[in-house]
């Protein structure tokens, strides 16, 4: 197949490019930074500039993956709402069969936080132009080397007074697990469920993934500290002041609401079942411990 991977940048396109170019896919990676786009490993990569003719970049391609986001800020609004709507309309305009878009759990109109919703507009987008080979994949936490959040959650748990916070359930997932699903639900030539949660075979807190991060970099916390919710609100509030940042209010409320999902989806919808926490956090590298 001839994939276009957007947002081949990020932590999930980069894997999803190089799965395809390992599998012998030709890849054709879609990305902003120039600076970015040279590591990554793809045979055709194009520079993202604003106005792009997306008919025309999406020209000869058999499938299509949309990887895109941010946390905050018209980057957002851009990277979850217009460019899925771009995409999609050129992408079923010219036929193309096999198109996953990355979105996340707890998308709908109704969700909490602006991310959520704005994720639940670009499935939209996505849902309204559908062929029957196209869906909508919904990752809990997404853990590997590079991953912000992973590496925010790695540094609270390196530090000697180890943070608590309340949250709902997760299942981790790891990314390599990821990039192997979506290189298969491309390649199935059966036609696709609208939407199918990708996540890890584990339940649990963000404080369980967080202890399982200090073990995986040797980091014994001295005390733990249950931060008090108005504290954690505040330090949100004050994030959204400074700008676009992982510690965002959104970014909390959606610890709190957790990223719960059917564990059974990826391996019934393209066989691959995804490692638990320990086996995935043993096979990629994780950050150092500061010392
Ligand atoms: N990581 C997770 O735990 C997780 C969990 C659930 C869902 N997801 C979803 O999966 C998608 C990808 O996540 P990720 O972890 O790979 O994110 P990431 O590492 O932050 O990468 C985001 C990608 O989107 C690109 N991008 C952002 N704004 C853009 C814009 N306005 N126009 C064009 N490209 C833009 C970035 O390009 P630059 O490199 O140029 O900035 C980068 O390639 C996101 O939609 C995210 O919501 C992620």
């Amino acid at each position: 197949m001839r994939v276009g991977v957007i947002g081949a940048t990020g932590l999930i396109g980069r894997h999803v490019a190089r799965e395809l170019t390992e599998r012998g896919h030709g890849v054709r990676a879609f990305g902003r930074s120039s600076q970015k786009l040279p590591a990554i490993v793809a045979d055709e990569r194009i520079a993202l500039a604003a106005g792009n003719d997306w008919r025309r970049l999406l020209e000869g391609l058999d499938g299509v993956v949309l990887a895109i986001g941010a946390v905050s800020g018209p980057d957002m609004m851009e990277a979850h709402r217009t460019l899925p709507d771009l995409v999609a309309d050129a992408a079923s305009g010219l036929g193309i069969t096999r198109l996953v878009f990355v979105s996340a759990i707890g998308a709908a109109p109704d969700a909490p936080t602006l991310f959520l919703r704005s994720k639940s507009e670009g499935e939209t987008a996505i849902t309204s132009r559908r062929l029957p080979g196209w869906t909508i994949l919904r990752p809990s936490l997404v853990y590997g080397p590079g991953g912000r959040s992973m590496e925010f959650l790695a540094r609270l748990a390196a530090l000697p007074a180890r943070p608590r916070i309340a949250s709902g359930p997760i299942r981790p997932i790891a990314v390599d697990d990821l990039a192997r699903a979506v290189a298969a639900l491309l390649e199935g030539g059966q036609d696709l469920p609208a939407a199918i949660d990708a996540v890890g075979p584990e339940r649990m807190s963000i404080d369980d993934y967080i202890d399982a991060l200090g073990k995986r970099i040797g980091s014994r916390p001295i005390v733990t500290a249950r931060l008090p919710g108005p504290l954690l609100s505040l330090a949100g509030r004050a994030a959204d002041i400074v700008g676009p940042t992982l510690l965002s209010s959104d970014f909390l409320l959606m610890l709190r609401e957790g990223a719960d999902g059917d564990p059974e989806a990826l391996p019934r919808y393209c066989g691959v079942r995804p490692s638990g926490l320990a086996e995935g956090l043993a096979r990629l590298s994780v950050p150092r411990r500061r010392r």
